[in-house]
């Protein structure tokens, strides 16, 4: 492969498979990180085969590692932290040391694992690179408690990925990294299962146009941030569409 080379983490989500399309119909190729590539269909084939697959279970720091340094892909310019599981629904006091383990695992450990590996095994080598992870506005400013309540471990793993980036570009920057995040509030994806359909009924009628944003108008952002990266050392916060209509 050579080129323009995206690595994409929850490729078989909401956002994540909207990107993986998006960034193919722009000419990226693609790796798509799954936590079973076998078992899950990819987000769609392609007939140049620019989809490359990845098995990538970020509960598994060990494994991601291992999984970059046996990956056959020469370059990779890109990488999207889009993976993340669904949060737990709990009041503050319910909500348990597992589900902060569980969340932390994956949106700090596992996704510094992966950078790291990514950093070591392509983006060094090449004289940087452009990470990009998507957090979530439930971490505010302003913190809502539409968006943030119940939500505590999912919001605190969320922080810890905010604060993984600015140090990674903290102190990589000056070797070449680049690294950009996006906060989407709700997007009609698969994670919504997680709520509760009344209080999301609520939610979206709260919105301007009665409606979550679509992941493509999230894809659709990323994707102009990797085509317009930031400087190395800064941390761009990349913004989103006022409205919802983007599919
Ligand atoms: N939907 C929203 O309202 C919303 C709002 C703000 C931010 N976000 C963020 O947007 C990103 C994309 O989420 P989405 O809405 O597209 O949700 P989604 O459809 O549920 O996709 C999440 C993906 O994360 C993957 N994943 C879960 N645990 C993993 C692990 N241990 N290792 C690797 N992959 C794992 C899942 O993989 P499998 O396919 O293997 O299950 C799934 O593909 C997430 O970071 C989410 O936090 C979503």
């Amino acid at each position: 492969m050579s080129g323009r080379t995206l690595l994409v983490t929850g490729a078989g989500g909401g956002v994540g498979g909207a990107l993986v399309a998006r960034a193919l119909d722009a000419g990226w190729r693609v790796i798509a990180g799954r936590r079973d590539p076998e078992e899950a269909p990819g987000p769609r084939t392609d007939p140049d085969d620019r989809v490359s697959r990845l098995r990538i279970d970020l509960a598994d720091p060990q494994g991601v590692g291992a999984a970059v340094d046996a990956c056959p892909v020469e370059e990779v310019t890109a990488l999207v932290l889009c993976a993340s599981p669904p949060p737990p629904v709990r009041s503050f006091t319910r909500t348990t040391a597992a589900d902060l383990r569980d969340q932390l695992a994956v949106a700090a450990v596992g996704n510094h694992a992966l950078l790291a590996a990514v950093w070591r095994r392509w983006f060094r080598p090449a004289g940087g690179g452009h990470v990009l992870a998507v957090l979530s506005s439930a971490l505010g400013p302003p913190v809502s408690a539409t968006t943030a309540a119940h939500m505590a471990s999912y919001v605190t793993a969320k922080g810890a990925l905010a604060a993984l980036m600015a140090a990674a570009v903290a102190e990589l920057g000056r070797a070449g990294l680049r690294a950009s995040v996006i906060a989407p509030g709700h997007v009609e994806t698969g994670m919504l299962a997680a709520f509760d359909p009344l209080i999301l009924e609520r939610a979206r009628a709260a919105t301007p146009d009665g409606r979550f944003l679509e992941p493509g108008a999230v894809a659709a952002a990323i994707l102009a941030a990797l085509d317009d990266p930031p400087p190395p050392g800064r941390l761009h916060q990349i913004p989103l569409p006022e409205r919802a209509e983007t599919r």
